[in-house]
C-alpha cells in the first residue's frame, strides 16, 4: 500500500481503468492555492482516467523558453499572467485532459470566465488552510528540482493573496476536495467519488 502524502509523494502504482472517466466531463482542472496538490493528485488522476496531464506552469515555460522565476523576474509578474492566460486559453480545447493551474490563474477575470464558458469542464478545488498549504510549499522547496515560487518570497502579501483568492476558487469550482488530511491516492480518489457524485 502507497504511503505518498501531499508533500513526499512516493511513486505511486500504476492503474489505468479508463471507465471511471465521470460521465459528461471531457476535462477535469485543478485549482487551488500553491501547495495544494494540484500537479501531484493531477498527474496520478491523469494516469487511473488513461488522460493526458497537463501543469499549466509548465507549459507555460515550454512555450516561452523560461522558468517561471525567471519570467517574473525579467518581465514582471503582468507579463506572466498574460502568458498564463494565453496558455489556459489554448488548452482548454482538448479532451480527456487534466490540467493543474497555477496558484494565482483563478485571480484573472478573463481566466475565470475561459473556464466558465468551456463546456463539459469540471473545475475541482483542492482546499486545505492556509498553515497546511505553506508547510507543504516549505516542504517542496527543499527540493532541488522543484521550481522556485516568486510570490512567497514575501510571506504576509503571499498569505494575504490567499484570502483574496479563496471565493474565486470557490465561485470557479463545480467541486472541490478538503486535501488537509489526505494522502494522494486518497485525494484522486475523493475527486473522482466526488465527479461521479
Ligand atoms: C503562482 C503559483 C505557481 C505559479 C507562479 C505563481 C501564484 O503555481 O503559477 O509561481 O501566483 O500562486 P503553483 O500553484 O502550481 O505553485
Amino acid at each position: 500500500m502507497s504511503t505518498a502524502t501531499l508533500e513526499m509523494p512516493s511513486k505511486p502504482t500504476t492503474r489505468i481503468d479508463q471507465t471511471i472517466a465521470p460521465a459528461g466531463v471531457d476535462r477535469i482542472v485543478l485549482t487551488g492555492f500553491m501547495g495544494s496538490g494540484k500537479t501531484t493528485v493531477g498527474a496520478l488522476l491523469a494516469e487511473r482516467l488513461g488522460w493526458k496531464f497537463l501543469d499549466l506552469d509548465r507549459e507555460i515555460e515550454r512555450r516561452d523558453g523560461r522558468s517561471v522565476p525567471q519570467i517574473f523576474r525579467e518581465s514582471g509578474e503582468a507579463h506572466f499572467r498574460r502568458l498564463e492566460t494565453a496558455a489556459l486559453a489554448s488548452l482548454l480545447g482538448q479532451r480527456r485532459l487534466v490540467l493543474a493551474l497555477g496558484g494565482g490563474a483563478p485571480e484573472e477575470l478573463g481566466n475565470r470566465l475561459l473556464l466558465e464558458q468551456t463546456p463539459h469542464t469540471a473545475v475541482v478545488y483542492l482546499s486545505a488552510p492556509y498553515a497546511t498549504l505553506l508547510g507543504r510549499c516549505t516542504a517542496q522547496a527543499a527540493d532541488p528540482e522543484a521550481t522556485a515560487r516568486p510570490v512567497l518570497a514575501d510571506l504576509a502579501a503571499a498569505e494575504a493573496r490567499f484570502h483574496a483568492r479563496r471565493p474565486h476558487y470557490e465561485r470557479i469550482a463545480s467541486h472541490s476536495v478538503e486535501t488537509s488530511r489526505l494522502e494522494v491516492e486518497a485525494a484522486v480518489e475523493a475527486v473522482l467519488g466526488t465527479l461521479r457524485g
